[in-house]
């Protein structure tokens, strides 16, 4: 089928956007707004952003584009529920962050219904073809492929689950149809937006990587040939076409039709490093509604998603160590805070690396993990003074598998995005949702204007032995026999969901919603959960100041801390006393949260590290 112009496309009236709608005060506010200092620090660091924590009553969105959250919020001010502002979200974010995520990736819904009370996690994870060998990241010598030359082309390209995923939301919970959900995309595509400086900045590190073919480089430039720049127009219009097309035929025209032959032959043809992606494959992929994980975490109880992410059940174990010590009474930024972080963060890491992947393809012991008393055995190992050294073991929940490997995966892409939504009858959906690395496999699909995600990378590609070491010139059996007694649930194999990190993260109080928050950021993402949260839960700070205020993280290694922590030279040195290595992550994540406070009022907090921006009505 012809691609229809977008002079051609329809524009409907259904969205129609009131300008009274509060918008938040310019200036973020810190951690402790008494200390200008700290503001200076906070502004130097993170820029001053763009955020929201004003009060709303009849809903609100808070994303990490200013055309998405307005889409979404024209949505609900037009009666659509908090689903239909999801699938509007999405689509537009598609248009607006095409290399963080879009119908050529995947996501994980976590969303409350309002009318059953019932918490739902959809897993829109993208999928390895079915031809996908074990040995699809090693070269002709056997050799591993460097996880950077990894990242690009067919090879890396799972089956996208994103357009799946929400039109099945919107099928069972919206009101809008498809076609209608679509049209604020198509309307942006079509109209163009001025490039930010965030995606040119990312542009500009990824341009070579887009390079490799002709038309992905195409795409992103200006009539001059050159990568767009800040400021700069970027209309898609061959992008609207693809989403009329989807308009009018529905997704299976993406999943069965024209649009699966095209992903098909540009994954199938590349030059570069072609995959194995088969038709069978688009047209077997299906969303999958899974049993949410939970934890009652001082009395409020935490849904996250569950496998193939491993987001969900490591900040619950994370949080359940964290209760088993005396961490609620440490002051925020202390070093006796940050150490019982860091070992929390530590400790579930370890587990994590071990056990956690595709539930489907391998035995994960989601249940020993969530459990009580088998956080307090790992909480009892940590030491008040004394940092218990990463790499840390993991340890032995109820219904482990045999075998043991305490590798940490670092070399997750730091793409991703998150949203999250509430509307008037307070349905409240999470989202975090990506094609991997910031322009996924850096191919796009001619003609069609969106890219294709890099997910396989997720998998564990890499042999290592008992010890946690790279073992690059294993002889093939060698291999295969160290690779069954290592975490096996995060291995390449076809058909399966590669293990995520993403985190989105519900939280409810005496069954109703209070909470919804996550953040991309590859393998950070889930300690940057925990951080925002704990920071509402534990340190009663107010949602913009909780986003705000600079994060811990810890993966089985160094303590890593944001610009403003790390540039506090005593506390440095007071965890380097403690045993601590510590790093300086500059900023990281971008965390999009809405509180629902008790006298039920609507707070958002939109991050200022990428151009997070939280309004309601
Ligand atoms: N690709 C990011 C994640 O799934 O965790």
């Amino acid at each position: 089928m012809k691609p229809i112009p977008c002079h051609e496309i329809r524009r409907p009236l259904l969205f129609v956007l009131a300008l009274l709608t509060a918008v938040a005060p310019g200036a973020a506010e810190t951690i402790d707004p008494s200390d200008p200092e700290v503001q200076r620090e906070i502004r130097d660091s993170f820029g001053p952003g763009a955020t929201g924590a004003f009060r709303a009553k009849e809903g609100m969105v808070a994303t990490s584009s200013h055309h998405a959250t307005m889409a979404g919020l024209e949505t609900l001010r037009g009666g659509g529920n908090a689903f239909d502002a999801m699938a509007v979200v999405q689509f537009v974010l598609s248009v607006a962050e095409p290399h963080a995520s879009g119908i050529g990736g995947g996501l994980f819904i976590m969303m409350y219904d309002a009318e059953s009370g019932e918490v739902v996690n959809i897993d829109g994870r993208e999928e390895a073809p079915r031809a996908f060998h074990p040995d699809a990241f090693r070269d002709e010598d056997g050799e591993i492929i460097p996880y950077r030359r990894r990242t690009t082309g067919g090879n890396a390209v799972g089956v996208p689950g994103t357009l799946a995923a929400t039109s099945h939301l919107l099928e069972h919970y919206g009101t809008l149809s498809l076609e209608e959900a679509l049209q604020p995309a198509i309307r942006l595509a079509c109209d163009g937006y001025r490039v930010t400086a965030p995606f040119a900045r990312n542009l500009r590190q990824h341009r070579d990587r887009l390079r490799h073919y002709p038309e992905s480089i195409r795409l992103f430039s200006g009539d001059d040939g050159e990568p767009l720049g800040a400021g700069d127009l970027f209309r898609n219009p061959e992008f609207a076409a693809t989403l009329e097309l989807i308009a009018e035929h529905g997704i299976e025209v993406f999943y069965e039709g024209e649009l699966a032959d095209e992903i098909v032959d540009t994954v199938r043809s590349d030059p570069h490093r072609p995959g194995v992606l088969a038709k069978e494959d688009l047209a077997n992929y299906r969303p999958v509604r899974r049993e949410p994980v939970s934890v009652d975490y001082r009395g409020y109880d935490v849904y996250g998603a569950n496998m193939p992410t491993s987001g969900g059940t490591t900040l619950a174990l994370m949080l359940n160590i964290l209760e088993a010590t005396d961490f609620a009474e440490k002051p925020y930024g202390s070093a006796a805070s940050i150490h019982l972080m860091a070992e929390a963060q530590n400790l579930a890491f370890a587990d994590r690396n071990r056990y956690m992947g595709d539930a489907d393809f391998a035995d994960v012991p989601v249940n020993g993990l969530l459990d009580k008393n088998y956080a307090r055995t790992r909480a009892e190992r940590i030491e008040p003074e004394k940092s218990l050294s990463p790499p840390l073991d993991p340890g032995k929940p109820a219904g482990a598998p045999e075998a043991r490997s305490g590798r940490i995966n670092v070399e997750e892409g730091l793409s991703t995005t998150h949203f999250s939504i509430v509307d008037r009858d307070r349905n409240v959906v999470s989202v975090t949702s990506t094609i991997e690395q910031h322009f996924g496999s850096a191919l796009v699909v001619p003609g069609r204007g969106f890219l294709l995600n890099n997910e396989l990378t997720d998998f564990d590609a890499d042999a290592y032995d008992d010890g946690g070491n790279l073992v690059p010139n294993a002889p093939e059996g060698e291999r295969r026999k160290r690779r069954t007694a290592l975490g096996e649930a995060a291995e390449t194999e076809g058909g399966k969901r590669p293990r995520s990190s993403m985190t989105p993260t519900l939280v409810l109080r005496e069954g109703e919603p209070r909470l919804a928050l996550g953040s991309p950021g590859g393998s950070r993402i889930i300690g940057l959960t925990l951080n925002a949260l704990v920071n509402i839960i534990d340190h009663d700070m107010d949602p913009q100041t909780a986003v705000n205020a600079p994060r811990v993280i810890a993966r089985n290694g160094p303590v890593e801390l944001e610009a403003p922590l790390y540039r506090d030279r005593s506390l440095r040195e007071s965890l380097e006393a403690r045993g601590f290595e510590v790093s300086d992550i500059g900023a990281s994540g971008s965390v999009q949260m809405i509180r629902i406070t008790p006298d039920d009022w609507l707070m958002g907090a939109g991050d200022p590290r990428r151009e997070g921006l939280a309004i309601g009505f």
